[in-house]
């Protein structure tokens, strides 16, 4: 390394830390807003709102200019049109967020692909170009991303294939990131869809972890300076047993302390199709069990926007009522990471 080269090397290194350090805070998560275009207009549609660039803007800034979110967000995920909007005086999102104490962050990775010789699993594309658009980017001020690889549960499937080439996509974003100094977000998520059992999804989520901390490995990857983002265990939404909170925490603390290492500072878990409520109580039970070598948090989308999305309904008068229910929402959260929920009534 030439001297210009190394001492770019240290501001990363030195980004890094401070990036990690804000985000992984005792009783504070991440908000997940980084819905592609496609997904926020199937959002929309429960409201009954078109999907245009103005309302996306509207949305958004409304998010991101939620009074004190910082209290129990540090971080949020943007989708890439965000990061160049402003709110309604003009001032960039990203900006408000930073002056919130909230980090921002990126979405970067571009949808899913079909594997070919499978049936029909889904990869994640977007690799190519990568470091160009995350120097870009940051440049906007993000200073984290977030790539989703998913993984379906049928008898079949999720196959040997579906779950290495994942694992090392993953790896791969988050060695690209960490070398420009963006903490990764690294998200493997085993969907909820399905009938399958917890035992089954246990397995899955056991097999995912394994290989993922593999090309982790192998690809050189800091586990203390990037953020874990796992499906929590769960069985399939159309299984005809579901579990309580208490299995849910159990099943799901078995499988991590078995497959993610230490090192890891922060785990924030994904929704994934959880109703708000269900994962609050989820995130709540977890962590009441024992202590744990990580944080264990949220960084949910839907299980955070829902009720301020159907408290808005796309109208001005609503906008202050919206970020109230956000901001509860976000409190209840808050709590149930350090297992202080006691219910939709609890206060801190
Ligand atoms: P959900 O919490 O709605 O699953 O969204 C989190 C996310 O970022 C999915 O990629």
């Amino acid at each position: 390394m030439n001297a210009s080269t190394l001492h770019e090397h240290e501001l990363n290194q030195e980004a890094l830390i401070a990036t990690i350090t804000e985000l992984a805070v005792p009783g504070k998560g991440i908000l997940a807003a980084d819905e592609s275009l496609s997904t926020i207009g199937k959002r929309f549609a429960t409201i009954g709102l078109e999907n245009t660039e103005e309302h996306r803007r509207q949305y958004r800034s409304l998010l991101c200019t939620t009074p004190d979110l910082g209290d129990y967000v540090n971080g949020m995920i943007l989708f890439e049109e965000t990061l160049t909007q402003q709110d309604d005086h003009g001032k960039p999102l990203p900006k408000i967020l930073a002056e919130q104490g909230i980090v921002p962050g990126i979405k970067v990775d571009k949808g899913l692909i079909r594997l070919a010789n499978t049936l029909d699993e889904q990869v994640t594309q977007g690799l190519d170009g990568l470091a160009e658009r995350l120097t870009h980017y940051k440049e906007q001020g993000a200073r984290f991303a977030k790539w989703r690889n998913v993984y379906r549960i049928s008898e079949v499937t999720p196959s040997l294939a579906a779950i290495k080439i994942g694992a090392e996509n993953l790896a791969r974003y988050a060695a690209i990131c960490q070398e420009l100094g963006i903490v990764p977000i690294v998200e493997p998520e085993v969907l909820m869809d399905g009938d399958h059992t917890i035992e089954h999804c246990a397995e899955v989520i056991e097999i995912v972890l394994m290989e993922l901390f593999s090309a982790l490995f192998l690809h050189q990857v800091h586990l203390e300076l990037m953020v874990l983002k796992p499906s929590m265990v769960i069985a399939g939404a159309d299984c005809s047993q579901q579990n309580t909170a208490q299995e849910v925490a159990e099943y799901t603390i078995n499988v991590f302390r078995n497959n993610v290492p230490a090192a890891i500072p922060t785990i924030n878990f994904l929704s994934g199709g959880q109703t708000p409520e269900q994962a609050t109580t989820n995130l709540n039970a977890i962590n009441s069990l024992d202590i744990q070598p990580w944080l264990l948090s949220f960084s949910y989308g839907r299980a955070l926007q829902e009720p301020c999305l159907q408290a808005w309904q796309g109208k001005a008068d609503n906008i202050s009522a919206a970020q109230d229910t956000l901001y509860r929402r976000a409190q209840l959260n808050s709590l149930a990471s350090v297992g202080e929920y006691t219910g939709e009534t609890s206060s801190s």
